[in-house]
């Protein structure tokens, strides 16, 4: 059970590592469940058919079979309550779209456990351990603490100055592009009401993913994000709340394709 915790919190760390919050966690719900169903349909099922065969055919079937299988069903049942969680949690900004996504997860795991130990012991009348209630409220405080910590926090969005960066090639062939001066407009137009140091979008505290779109530096050196976001995908802005016009995003793709040497301008 514990390497179990073990390799699903190394999970979790791995992923929040290489996708966004809330990727990560459908990827770690996805795995969550496959991990269950393997539980079901490699080790309690065959288990239990030999079992069923031993005492079919007269046999005292061998406890370890049993024994076997009721550690995976154990396991299923801490998992049941996360994997529902991690299933649906693209609803729960809150969690994943946090610093600390992967910890979130890890307690969540935990709560699964608690909640679970909870109604297990109760329907086996084993008693009612209450102190399972005392755990899965402070598990939950704790994660309402880490995902509410950023707005405690006073991170720094500043920049060295665009004198101190240098442009690579493709960046300067970007800002000398006879369409620049309509990008920027674009950019400034739709999408720095929220990508700013100081947001002024209703809601939005701080510059989204740190993706600051209010300089030429900034954009410049993001026109690779920005075209993906906005031009070849509809991702950004978020339900297109700042009215890009289709147009517009076709500018942004001339723009890029401008700054290869064969580029179509
Ligand atoms: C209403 C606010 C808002 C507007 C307007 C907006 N964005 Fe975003 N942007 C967000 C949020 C929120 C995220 C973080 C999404 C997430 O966590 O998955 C984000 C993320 C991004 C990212 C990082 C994506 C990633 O997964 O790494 C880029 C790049 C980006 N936006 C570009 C743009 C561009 C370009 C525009 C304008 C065309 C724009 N955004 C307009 C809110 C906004």
């Amino acid at each position: 059970m514990l390497a179990l915790y073990v390799i699903l919190v190394l999970l979790a760390y791995g992923l929040d590592q290489i996708f966004t919050g809330r990727a990560a966690f459908l990827h770690l719900g996805a795995v969550t469940a496959t991990i269950m169903s393997f539980n079901v349909l490699m080790i309690i099922i065959p288990n239990q058919r030999i079992v069923v065969a031993d005492l079919k055919a007269g046999r005292t079937p061998d406890a370890k079979y049993g024994k076997i299988a009721k550690v995976r069903s154990t396991h299923n049942n801490y998992l049941t309550l996360p994997v529902i969680f991690f299933m649906l949690s693209n609803h729960y900004p809150l969690a994943h779209s946090t610093d600390y996504s992967w910890i979130i997860a890890a307690l969540v795991f935990l709560m699964g456990v608690s909640i679970r130990h909870y109604f297990n012991s109760n329907h086996a009348r084993k008693g009612s351990p209450r102190w399972t209630w005392g755990v899965t409220i402070a598990l939950f405080l704790a994660i309402m603490a880490l995902s509410l910590a950023p707005l405690f926090s006073h991170k720094s969005y500043d920049e060295p100055a665009l004198s101190e960066l240098s442009l690579t090639e493709q960046q300067i062939k970007l800002a000398q592009s006879p369409h620049y001066e309509d990008v920027r407009d674009v950019v400034l137009g739709r999408c720095s009401m929220c990508h700013a140091s100081e947001p002024f979008y209703d809601g939005v505290r701080w510059p989204p993913k740190g993706v600051m779109l209010e300089t030429d530096s900034q954009i410049l050196r993001q026109a690779h994000v920005i075209v993906t976001q906005s031009g070849l995908s509809h991702a950004m802005p978020p339900a297109n709340v700042s009215y890009m016009e289709d147009e517009e995003r076709q500018l942004l793709i001339r723009w890029y394709n401008s700054s290869f040497a064969n580029g179509k301008s």
